[in-house]
């Protein structure tokens, strides 16, 4: 069996598809339910849905041969697997936002809040900035909005929540997409299937 993790979610079932196009379906999966893991025996394939943030953990330590993982992820933990393909879906972009109008006052040290620590300081030291980060989980929107930060490190698709929340773009620091990953002892040893389903997935690439 090839061990697949998928993003639970909307991006996943976009991605469960492209596999689907390229004739490694298992339609099992398409059934509403909460079992997270589903084989198809005929091919030799068993997928299962892991939190997005988790895939490339399953990857590193070899659980799953190969999985699907946002870049930002790649670029926040820097996990021991190969990058096989960018898959063109799941497209958005790892930015700096603030408040409108918002001005970088050099004298003092930025207050940046994230969930990409690790983005958002190589990011800043590339730069020679001070930053102080503010590590948060989720609705990273309001600690400029409360004053508990002066930025903030996210992801922005269609910009929709930066809007609402009166904030704004101030740099694009990446642009992010989903990639295709695998575990190097897996790639090594089971080149020819991998192999296959990475021919597969480029042809339904959406670059
Ligand atoms: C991300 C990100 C923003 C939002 C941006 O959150 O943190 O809050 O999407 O999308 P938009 O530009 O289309 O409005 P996500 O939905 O992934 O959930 P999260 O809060 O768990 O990070």
């Amino acid at each position: 069996m090839l061990n697949i993790a998928l993003p639970k979610g909307r991006l996943g079932e976009k991605v469960y598809a492209m596999f689907a196009r390229a004739g490694f379906e298992c339609p099992a999966i398409l059934e509403d339910n909460r079992r997270l893991y589903f084989e198809n025996e005929a091919l030799g394939l068993r997928y299962f849905w892991v939190k997005p943030s988790d895939v490339a953990i399953y990857v590193e330590r070899g659980a799953a041969d190969i999985g699907v993982a946002g870049k930002d992820i790649l670029l926040e933990y820097a996990p021991e697997v190969y990058e096989l393909l960018d898959l063109g879906v799941g497209k958005c972009r790892m930015c700096v936002a603030a408040p409108k109008g918002y001005h970088d006052d050099m004298r003092k040290t930025l207050r940046v809040a994230t969930k990409f620590s690790h983005i958002a300081s190589d990011y800043y030291a590339s730069l020679g900035r001070d930053i102080d980060i503010i590590p948060l989980n989720g609705s990273i929107e309001l600690a400029p909005i409360l004053g508990l930060s002066d930025v903030i490190v996210d992801l922005v698709e269609t910009g929709t929540t930066l809007r609402e929340n009166d904030l704004a773009v101030v740099e694009t620091i990446v642009p992010i997409s989903a990639r295709l990953i695998a575990n190097k002892a897996s790639y090594a040893f089971r080149n020819e299937a991998i192999g296959t389903v990475v021919r597969g997935l480029a042809e339904e690439a959406q670059i």
